[in-house]
């Protein structure tokens, strides 16, 4: 595959006495839908907020597009989009004005801020609920317009934190459609799930990652490989290297997710 865009090399977080992430290291090549997989606190949001700036990292470096996350900072924020776990849209807004938000906020020029928006609510499927509020959207089409905040810039890299967690598998097909559309026009992904079917059907590599670590990386079939075992799904190989069944992992079913879920609609009500 292509050159590496992202690249990853001893990289360290520690909370006090607490290591979240522990020395790993990767790269993830241009066009790539990278996932990174793992129990909960295995360490993957922590690893997303230090590659998008907002947590510095305690040792170890990371570097995207060329740009050191920590002495490139504000270079780096230029060339990414993030979607974080947690809601990023104002449900108080229409999907339009929150785009608007967006716009200014990567000095996209005005002159072409309007086209953009226009663009990229038709692209992300939501061109007839631009003028409503938020508030009124449905779970996926949120996502789909948080999808679309994220990658009004054209950003290099895209990373999606748990980006269909509570969607039904109709909304969470349509967002899959649309990160491979992103993926094919050149958009390089690396995103988190706890859904290993979709990790197995969107990612070309995945690092599953337990306790701060990276206990495997591959693609789908040599990780199934890795095992012994080229028709194991998925979840056989998590189970494998995470120790864990994903039964307590799943998303919408346990205590997390529900509260995860009621937040997110508590804050839009
Ligand atoms: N600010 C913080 N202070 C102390 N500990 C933290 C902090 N942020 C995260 N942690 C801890 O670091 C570990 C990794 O958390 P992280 O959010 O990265 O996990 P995750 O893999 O994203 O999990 P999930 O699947 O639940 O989203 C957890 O044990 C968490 O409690
Ligand atoms: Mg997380």
């Amino acid at each position: 595959m292509g050159k590496k865009i992202l690249e990853l090399k001893n990289l360290t977080k520690r909370f006090g006495e607490f290591t979240a992430v522990n020395s790993i290291s990767y790269s993830i090549n241009k066009g790539e839908i990278f996932g990174l997989v793992g129990p909960n606190g295995a360490g993957k949001t922590t690893t997303i907020k230090i590659l998008t700036t907002l947590l510095p990292a305690t040792s170890g470096e990371a570097n995207i597009g060329g740009y050191d996350v920590t002495r490139n900072a504000s270079k780096v924020r230029r060339i990414i989009g993030y979607v974080p776990q947690m809601l990023s849209a104002d449900g108080n807004l229409t999907g339009y004005e929150n785009l608007l938000v967006f716009a200014k906020l990567y000095d996209i020029p005005s002159k072409e801020r309007e086209q953009r928006i226009i663009d990229s609510l038709h692209f992300m499927g939501l061109s007839d609920s631009a003028g409503k509020l938020v508030k009124s959207y449905s779970g996926g089409m949120i996502r789909r317009l948080e999808i679309a905040q994220a990658v009004l810039h054209k950003p290099l890299v895209l990373f999606l934190d748990e980006p269909t967690v509570g969607l039904d598998p109709v909304a969470r097909e349509a967002v899959w459609e649309y990160v491979k559309v992103l993926a094919e026009r050149g958009t390089t992904v690396l995103m988190t799930t706890h859904y290993m079917e979709e990790a197995d059907a969107m990612c070309s590599r995945i690092a599953i990652m337990n306790k701060g670590n990276i206990a495997a990386i591959g693609s789908p079939m040599e990780l199934k490989a890795s095992i012994g075992d080229v028709d194991a799904n998925l979840n056989k190989v998590f189970e494998y290297y995470s120790g864990k069944s994903l039964e307590s992992e799943e998303p919408g079913g346990n205590f997390k997710d529900v509260s995860r879920t009621r937040r997110v609609a508590k804050r839009l009500g």
